[in-house]
Protein backbone atom coordinates (compact mmCIF):
# COMPACT_ATOMS: atom_id res chain seq x y z
CA UNK A 1 0.00 0.00 0.00
CA UNK A 2 1.79 3.55 -0.84
CA UNK A 3 0.46 7.26 -1.88
CA UNK A 4 2.21 8.69 -4.27
CA UNK A 5 2.71 12.40 -4.21
CA UNK A 6 4.51 14.36 -7.33
CA UNK A 7 5.81 18.38 -5.98
CA UNK A 8 6.96 20.96 -8.72
CA UNK A 9 7.99 17.65 -10.52
CA UNK A 10 9.65 18.68 -13.67
CA UNK A 11 11.94 16.83 -16.02
CA UNK A 12 13.85 18.60 -18.60
CA UNK A 13 15.48 16.68 -21.96
CA UNK A 14 19.06 17.65 -22.97
CA UNK A 15 17.00 18.56 -25.90
CA UNK A 16 15.63 21.53 -23.95
CA UNK A 17 12.22 19.40 -24.17
CA UNK A 18 10.32 19.54 -21.23
CA UNK A 19 9.02 16.45 -20.83
CA UNK A 20 7.09 17.19 -17.40
CA UNK A 21 6.64 20.85 -16.24
CA UNK A 22 6.15 21.55 -12.30
CA UNK A 23 3.42 19.02 -11.60
CA UNK A 24 1.51 18.82 -8.40
CA UNK A 25 -0.63 15.66 -8.18
CA UNK A 26 -1.10 13.12 -5.29
CA UNK A 27 -2.61 9.46 -6.47
CA UNK A 28 -4.46 8.00 -2.88
CA UNK A 29 -3.50 5.08 -1.36
CA UNK A 30 -5.46 2.27 -3.35
CA UNK A 31 -6.46 4.82 -5.76
CA UNK A 32 -6.48 4.21 -9.97
CA UNK A 33 -5.59 7.35 -11.60
CA UNK A 34 -5.87 7.31 -15.23
CA UNK A 35 -3.54 9.96 -16.68
CA UNK A 36 -4.58 10.83 -20.15
CA UNK A 37 -3.29 13.03 -22.89
CA UNK A 38 -2.08 13.56 -26.96
CA UNK A 39 0.72 11.60 -27.92
CA UNK A 40 4.04 13.29 -26.80
CA UNK A 41 2.99 14.90 -23.72
CA UNK A 42 4.61 13.39 -21.34
CA UNK A 43 3.08 10.29 -19.66
CA UNK A 44 5.85 7.90 -20.13
CA UNK A 45 8.74 10.46 -18.65
CA UNK A 46 6.05 10.62 -15.89
CA UNK A 47 5.61 6.61 -15.16
CA UNK A 48 9.76 6.18 -16.29
CA UNK A 49 10.65 8.65 -13.58
CA UNK A 50 8.51 7.03 -10.42
CA UNK A 51 9.57 3.78 -11.68
CA UNK A 52 12.80 5.39 -11.11
CA UNK A 53 13.96 4.68 -14.62
CA UNK A 54 14.66 8.74 -15.60
CA UNK A 55 16.02 11.05 -13.56
CA UNK A 56 14.03 13.78 -12.25
CA UNK A 57 15.49 17.40 -13.05
CA UNK A 58 13.71 19.58 -9.98
CA UNK A 59 11.13 18.75 -7.56
CA UNK A 60 10.39 15.71 -6.40
CA UNK A 61 8.21 11.98 -5.91
CA UNK A 62 7.39 10.72 -2.55
CA UNK A 63 5.82 7.28 -2.22
CA UNK A 64 4.47 7.25 1.31
CA UNK A 65 6.00 10.27 2.32
CA UNK A 66 9.56 8.94 1.52
CA UNK A 67 11.07 11.32 -1.18
CA UNK A 68 12.39 8.37 -3.56
CA UNK A 69 14.19 10.55 -6.17
CA UNK A 70 17.32 9.08 -5.99
CA UNK A 71 16.14 5.72 -4.33
CA UNK A 72 17.27 2.90 -7.12
CA UNK A 73 14.13 0.91 -9.00
CA UNK A 74 14.17 -2.30 -7.45
CA UNK A 75 14.03 -0.84 -4.13
CA UNK A 76 10.73 1.12 -4.96
CA UNK A 77 8.69 -1.89 -5.21
CA UNK A 78 6.80 -0.68 -8.26
CA UNK A 79 5.26 -3.03 -10.68
CA UNK A 80 5.51 -1.40 -14.37
CA UNK A 81 3.96 -2.51 -17.73
CA UNK A 82 6.19 -0.70 -20.45
CA UNK A 83 4.38 1.02 -23.92
CA UNK A 84 7.19 -1.47 -25.53
CA UNK A 85 7.27 -4.31 -22.95
CA UNK A 86 9.70 -7.09 -23.38
CA UNK A 87 9.12 -10.75 -23.02
CA UNK A 88 11.93 -13.74 -22.24
CA UNK A 89 11.74 -15.38 -25.51
CA UNK A 90 13.61 -18.57 -24.56
CA UNK A 91 10.79 -19.13 -21.82
CA UNK A 92 7.45 -20.46 -22.28
CA UNK A 93 4.26 -18.03 -21.27
CA UNK A 94 3.89 -19.79 -18.16
CA UNK A 95 7.63 -19.34 -17.47
CA UNK A 96 7.51 -15.46 -17.69
CA UNK A 97 4.26 -15.15 -16.02
CA UNK A 98 6.50 -17.06 -13.10
CA UNK A 99 9.90 -15.03 -12.99
CA UNK A 100 8.97 -12.13 -11.01
CA UNK A 101 7.79 -14.50 -8.42
CA UNK A 102 10.83 -17.07 -8.80
CA UNK A 103 13.05 -14.09 -8.32
CA UNK A 104 11.30 -13.49 -5.03
CA UNK A 105 11.68 -17.36 -4.07
CA UNK A 106 8.09 -18.08 -3.55
CA UNK A 107 7.35 -21.82 -2.82
CA UNK A 108 6.30 -23.74 -5.82
CA UNK A 109 3.06 -24.30 -4.91
CA UNK A 110 1.85 -20.78 -4.71
CA UNK A 111 3.73 -19.84 -7.86
CA UNK A 112 1.74 -22.34 -10.05
CA UNK A 113 -2.04 -21.81 -8.15
CA UNK A 114 -0.88 -17.65 -9.16
CA UNK A 115 -0.12 -18.07 -12.43
CA UNK A 116 -3.10 -20.47 -13.02
CA UNK A 117 -5.05 -17.72 -11.64
CA UNK A 118 -3.56 -15.05 -13.90
CA UNK A 119 -3.91 -16.52 -16.47
CA UNK A 120 -7.32 -16.94 -16.13
CA UNK A 121 -8.46 -13.66 -15.80
CA UNK A 122 -6.14 -12.70 -18.96
CA UNK A 123 -7.73 -15.21 -20.94
CA UNK A 124 -3.87 -16.85 -21.56
CA UNK A 125 -4.54 -20.94 -20.22
CA UNK A 126 -4.51 -22.33 -24.05
CA UNK A 127 -1.37 -20.66 -24.67
CA UNK A 128 0.54 -21.22 -21.47
CA UNK A 129 2.97 -23.28 -23.01
CA UNK A 130 3.72 -21.41 -26.31
CA UNK A 131 6.73 -19.05 -26.11
CA UNK A 132 6.53 -15.42 -27.09
CA UNK A 133 7.37 -15.87 -30.64
CA UNK A 134 4.02 -18.02 -31.25
CA UNK A 135 2.05 -15.37 -29.61
CA UNK A 136 0.07 -12.47 -31.24
CA UNK A 137 1.03 -8.58 -30.35
CA UNK A 138 -2.09 -8.79 -28.35
CA UNK A 139 -1.44 -12.43 -26.69
CA UNK A 140 2.06 -10.86 -25.47
CA UNK A 141 0.77 -7.43 -24.27
CA UNK A 142 -1.49 -9.64 -21.81
CA UNK A 143 1.46 -11.70 -20.77
CA UNK A 144 3.32 -8.69 -19.96
CA UNK A 145 0.62 -7.76 -18.02
CA UNK A 146 0.19 -10.53 -16.51
CA UNK A 147 4.14 -10.72 -15.37
CA UNK A 148 3.69 -6.81 -13.58
CA UNK A 149 0.58 -7.98 -11.64
CA UNK A 150 1.78 -11.26 -10.95
CA UNK A 151 3.41 -10.12 -7.52
CA UNK A 152 2.11 -7.95 -4.85
CA UNK A 153 3.73 -4.51 -5.36
CA UNK A 154 2.92 -1.45 -3.68
CA UNK A 155 2.36 0.24 -7.11
CA UNK A 156 1.07 -0.45 -10.22
CA UNK A 157 2.42 1.88 -13.42
CA UNK A 158 0.84 0.63 -16.50
CA UNK A 159 1.78 2.44 -19.79
CA UNK A 160 -0.50 2.02 -22.61
CA UNK A 161 -1.46 -2.18 -21.73
CA UNK A 162 -3.91 -2.74 -23.55
CA UNK A 163 -2.75 -0.68 -27.14
CA UNK A 164 -2.44 -3.70 -29.12
CA UNK A 165 -5.53 -5.62 -28.01
CA UNK A 166 -8.54 -5.67 -30.71
CA UNK A 167 -11.84 -3.48 -29.73
CA UNK A 168 -13.13 -6.43 -27.55
CA UNK A 169 -10.65 -7.73 -25.53
CA UNK A 170 -9.92 -3.77 -24.83
CA UNK A 171 -12.90 -3.67 -23.27
CA UNK A 172 -13.09 -6.72 -21.67
CA UNK A 173 -9.72 -6.84 -20.28
CA UNK A 174 -9.59 -2.98 -19.13
CA UNK A 175 -12.99 -4.39 -17.43
CA UNK A 176 -10.57 -6.93 -15.44
CA UNK A 177 -7.89 -4.57 -14.76
CA UNK A 178 -10.42 -1.98 -12.99
CA UNK A 179 -12.01 -5.01 -10.80
CA UNK A 180 -8.23 -6.43 -10.18
CA UNK A 181 -7.41 -3.05 -9.12
CA UNK A 182 -10.72 -2.68 -6.62
CA UNK A 183 -10.19 -6.17 -5.45
CA UNK A 184 -6.37 -5.93 -4.50
CA UNK A 185 -6.16 -2.02 -3.66
CA UNK A 186 -2.84 -1.45 -5.39
CA UNK A 187 -2.36 2.06 -6.10
CA UNK A 188 -2.05 2.21 -9.95
CA UNK A 189 -1.14 5.46 -12.28
CA UNK A 190 -2.83 4.02 -16.13
CA UNK A 191 -1.73 5.80 -19.04
CA UNK A 192 -3.50 6.47 -22.22
CA UNK A 193 -4.31 8.80 -25.05
CA UNK A 194 -7.70 7.50 -25.09
CA UNK A 195 -10.24 9.45 -23.45
CA UNK A 196 -12.35 7.29 -23.28
CA UNK A 197 -10.30 4.51 -21.69
CA UNK A 198 -9.35 7.08 -18.96
CA UNK A 199 -13.31 7.73 -18.51
CA UNK A 200 -14.35 4.30 -18.16
CA UNK A 201 -11.36 2.86 -15.91
CA UNK A 202 -10.25 6.16 -14.14
CA UNK A 203 -11.54 6.79 -10.54
CA UNK A 204 -9.63 10.43 -11.36
CA UNK A 205 -8.75 11.21 -14.34
CA UNK A 206 -5.01 13.76 -15.01
CA UNK A 207 -5.41 15.71 -18.63
CA UNK A 208 -1.87 16.50 -19.47
CA UNK A 209 -1.25 18.56 -22.43
CA UNK A 210 2.67 19.80 -23.25
CA UNK A 211 4.11 18.24 -19.87
CA UNK A 212 1.41 20.39 -17.93
CA UNK A 213 -1.85 19.28 -15.67
CA UNK A 214 -4.86 20.22 -17.07
CA UNK A 215 -6.87 19.53 -14.64
CA UNK A 216 -7.40 16.48 -12.51
CA UNK A 217 -10.98 15.29 -11.16
CA UNK A 218 -13.70 12.37 -11.30
CA UNK A 219 -14.40 11.46 -14.88
CA UNK A 220 -18.14 13.17 -14.48
CA UNK A 221 -16.00 16.25 -13.26
CA UNK A 222 -13.78 16.70 -16.31
CA UNK A 223 -16.55 15.95 -18.60
CA UNK A 224 -19.30 18.23 -17.44
CA UNK A 225 -17.29 21.13 -15.98
CA UNK A 226 -13.85 21.13 -18.13
CA UNK A 227 -10.87 23.64 -16.77
CA UNK A 228 -10.28 25.19 -20.27
CA UNK A 229 -11.06 24.49 -24.14
CA UNK A 230 -8.10 22.20 -23.97
CA UNK A 231 -9.80 19.71 -22.35
CA UNK A 232 -13.33 20.53 -23.54
CA UNK A 233 -12.08 19.49 -26.93
CA UNK A 234 -9.97 16.72 -25.45
CA UNK A 235 -12.71 14.83 -23.55
CA UNK A 236 -15.62 13.36 -25.11
CA UNK A 237 -15.92 11.22 -28.26
CA UNK A 238 -16.46 13.64 -30.04
CA UNK A 239 -15.19 16.52 -28.25
CA UNK A 240 -16.88 19.46 -27.21
CA UNK A 241 -17.52 22.39 -30.09
CA UNK A 242 -16.08 25.61 -29.40
CA UNK A 243 -17.47 28.51 -31.27
CA UNK A 244 -15.95 31.80 -30.70
CA UNK A 245 -18.42 34.28 -29.91
CA UNK A 246 -19.42 37.44 -27.70
CA UNK A 247 -21.50 38.61 -24.09
CA UNK A 248 -23.01 41.84 -24.25
CA UNK A 249 -24.86 43.81 -21.66
CA UNK A 250 -28.62 44.72 -22.48
CA UNK A 251 -31.42 45.95 -20.68
CA UNK A 252 -29.84 45.36 -17.14
CA UNK A 253 -29.25 41.57 -19.13
CA UNK A 254 -26.79 39.18 -20.25
CA UNK A 255 -26.96 38.12 -24.19
CA UNK A 256 -25.11 36.11 -26.06
CA UNK A 257 -24.10 36.92 -29.55
CA UNK A 258 -24.14 33.39 -31.35
CA UNK A 259 -23.25 34.10 -35.24
CA UNK A 260 -26.61 36.33 -36.89
CA UNK A 261 -28.74 35.56 -33.24
CA UNK A 262 -28.73 37.62 -29.91
CA UNK A 263 -29.33 35.11 -27.39
CA UNK A 264 -30.43 36.59 -23.72
CA UNK A 265 -28.76 34.52 -21.16
CA UNK A 266 -31.36 34.02 -18.54
CA UNK A 267 -30.92 34.54 -14.66
CA UNK A 268 -30.52 30.94 -13.94
CA UNK A 269 -27.44 30.46 -15.99
CA UNK A 270 -26.26 33.68 -14.68
CA UNK A 271 -26.23 32.49 -10.96
CA UNK A 272 -24.82 29.00 -12.17
CA UNK A 273 -21.85 30.96 -13.86
CA UNK A 274 -21.35 34.07 -11.80
CA UNK A 275 -18.13 34.99 -14.07
CA UNK A 276 -20.27 35.72 -16.53
CA UNK A 277 -20.63 39.26 -15.35
CA UNK A 278 -17.30 39.92 -15.41
CA UNK A 279 -17.05 39.28 -18.54
CA UNK A 280 -19.53 41.16 -20.50
CA UNK A 281 -18.61 42.77 -23.67
CA UNK A 282 -15.96 40.51 -24.25
CA UNK A 283 -15.75 37.98 -26.76
CA UNK A 284 -15.72 34.23 -24.92
CA UNK A 285 -15.61 30.91 -26.44
CA UNK A 286 -18.64 28.77 -26.30
CA UNK A 287 -18.69 25.13 -25.40
CA UNK A 288 -21.64 22.92 -26.67
CA UNK A 289 -21.58 19.03 -26.52
CA UNK A 290 -22.58 17.28 -30.19
CA UNK A 291 -25.32 15.59 -28.32
CA UNK A 292 -26.61 18.55 -26.65
CA UNK A 293 -26.89 20.45 -30.44
CA UNK A 294 -30.99 19.40 -32.10
CA UNK A 295 -32.23 19.62 -35.65
CA UNK A 296 -35.31 21.47 -35.69
CA UNK A 297 -37.96 21.43 -38.56
CA UNK A 298 -38.98 24.88 -38.90
CA UNK A 299 -36.46 28.38 -39.15
CA UNK A 300 -37.18 30.62 -36.49
CA UNK A 301 -35.23 33.20 -34.28
CA UNK A 302 -34.12 30.74 -31.87
CA UNK A 303 -32.60 28.29 -34.65
CA UNK A 304 -29.28 28.84 -36.90
CA UNK A 305 -28.71 27.52 -40.41
CA UNK A 306 -26.56 24.84 -40.99
CA UNK A 307 -24.99 22.92 -44.48
CA UNK A 308 -24.52 19.42 -44.17
CA UNK A 309 -20.78 18.39 -44.51
CA UNK A 310 -20.81 14.81 -44.01
CA UNK A 311 -22.21 11.85 -42.11
CA UNK A 312 -20.56 9.51 -40.04
CA UNK A 313 -23.63 6.33 -39.44
CA UNK A 314 -22.10 4.77 -36.29
CA UNK A 315 -24.96 2.26 -36.31
CA UNK A 316 -26.80 3.26 -32.87
CA UNK A 317 -26.12 6.74 -33.51
CA UNK A 318 -25.22 8.93 -36.64
CA UNK A 319 -22.47 11.90 -36.24
CA UNK A 320 -23.13 14.80 -38.87
CA UNK A 321 -20.36 17.43 -40.00
CA UNK A 322 -22.14 20.51 -40.19
CA UNK A 323 -20.65 24.08 -41.78
CA UNK A 324 -22.55 27.57 -39.69
CA UNK A 325 -21.91 30.93 -40.12
CA UNK A 326 -21.21 31.63 -36.47
CA UNK A 327 -17.59 32.79 -36.00
CA UNK A 328 -17.77 36.55 -34.74
CA UNK A 329 -14.95 39.39 -35.19
CA UNK A 330 -13.30 41.81 -32.36
CA UNK A 331 -15.92 44.22 -33.16
CA UNK A 332 -18.66 41.52 -32.57
CA UNK A 333 -19.68 41.68 -35.87
CA UNK A 334 -20.69 38.29 -37.67
CA UNK A 335 -17.66 37.19 -40.30
CA UNK A 336 -19.57 35.19 -42.38
CA UNK A 337 -17.02 32.53 -42.30
CA UNK A 338 -17.84 28.80 -41.43
CA UNK A 339 -17.48 27.29 -37.66
CA UNK A 340 -17.27 23.74 -38.34
CA UNK A 341 -19.98 21.59 -36.08
CA UNK A 342 -20.23 17.95 -35.06
CA UNK A 343 -24.11 16.93 -33.99
CA UNK A 344 -24.31 13.76 -32.37
CA UNK A 345 -28.03 12.00 -32.96
CA UNK A 346 -29.23 8.91 -31.75
CA UNK A 347 -30.33 6.35 -34.22
CA UNK A 348 -29.59 6.09 -37.96
CA UNK A 349 -30.50 9.52 -40.02
CA UNK A 350 -29.84 10.41 -43.56
CA UNK A 351 -28.50 13.48 -44.78
CA UNK A 352 -26.55 14.44 -47.91
CA UNK A 353 -24.29 16.75 -48.47
CA UNK A 354 -24.52 20.44 -48.86
CA UNK A 355 -28.74 19.76 -47.49
CA UNK A 356 -29.63 22.84 -45.17
CA UNK A 357 -30.44 22.07 -41.91
CA UNK A 358 -32.14 24.47 -39.00
CA UNK A 359 -29.91 23.92 -35.75
CA UNK A 360 -30.84 24.92 -32.11
CA UNK A 361 -28.46 25.59 -29.39
CA UNK A 362 -30.15 25.08 -25.64
CA UNK A 363 -28.54 28.10 -23.51
CA UNK A 364 -28.67 25.50 -20.70
CA UNK A 365 -26.15 23.59 -22.77
CA UNK A 366 -23.37 25.73 -23.00
CA UNK A 367 -20.33 25.98 -21.25
CA UNK A 368 -18.31 28.97 -21.38
CA UNK A 369 -13.81 29.82 -21.95
CA UNK A 370 -12.62 33.10 -21.83
CA UNK A 371 -10.10 34.67 -24.61
CA UNK A 372 -6.91 32.37 -22.34
CA UNK A 373 -9.38 29.50 -23.13
CA UNK A 374 -9.77 29.18 -19.51
CA UNK A 375 -13.37 28.19 -18.07
CA UNK A 376 -15.33 30.71 -17.05
CA UNK A 377 -17.71 29.78 -14.15
N1 LIG B 1 15.09 10.50 -24.06
C1 LIG B 1 14.52 11.62 -24.53
N2 LIG B 1 15.27 12.66 -24.95
C2 LIG B 1 14.72 13.81 -25.42
N3 LIG B 1 13.39 14.02 -25.48
C3 LIG B 1 12.59 13.01 -25.09
C4 LIG B 1 13.10 11.77 -24.59
N4 LIG B 1 12.05 10.97 -24.27
C5 LIG B 1 10.95 11.68 -24.55
N5 LIG B 1 11.25 12.91 -25.04
C6 LIG B 1 10.31 13.98 -25.43
O1 LIG B 1 9.54 14.34 -24.29
C7 LIG B 1 8.18 14.54 -24.62
C8 LIG B 1 7.30 13.59 -23.82
O2 LIG B 1 7.54 12.26 -24.23
P1 LIG B 1 6.78 11.00 -23.63
O3 LIG B 1 7.39 9.78 -24.17
O4 LIG B 1 6.73 11.14 -22.15
O5 LIG B 1 5.31 11.23 -24.25
P2 LIG B 1 3.99 10.32 -24.12
O6 LIG B 1 2.94 11.20 -23.55
O7 LIG B 1 4.30 9.06 -23.42
O8 LIG B 1 3.63 10.06 -25.67
P3 LIG B 1 3.00 8.73 -26.39
O9 LIG B 1 1.50 8.78 -26.13
O10 LIG B 1 3.31 8.97 -27.84
O11 LIG B 1 3.66 7.52 -25.82
C9 LIG B 1 8.10 14.34 -26.14
O12 LIG B 1 8.16 15.59 -26.74
C10 LIG B 1 9.31 13.50 -26.47
O13 LIG B 1 9.76 13.74 -27.77
MG1 LIG C 1 4.32 7.07 -24.02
Amino acid sequence: MAAIEFNNLTKRYDSGIHGIHRLNLKVGDGELMVLVGPSGCGKSTLLRMTAGLEEVSSGEIRIDDRVVNHIPPQQRNVAMVFQNYALYPHMTVRGNLAFPLRMQKQPAMLIEERVRRIAEILDLTPLLDRRPKALSGGQRQRVAMGRAIIRKADIFLMDEPLSNLDARLRVEIRGEIARLQRQLAITTLYVTHDQAEAMTLGQRVAVIDRGLLQQVGSPQEIYERPANAFVARFIGSPGMNLIQSSLYRENGGIQLQLGPRRLPIPQRVLTDFPGLATHSEESVLVGIRPHAIHLSDTDSNETLPARVCTTEAMGHETIVHLDTALAIDNSHQARGDQTHLLVQLTGHHNFSAGEQLAIRIGIDDLCFFDSDGEAIR
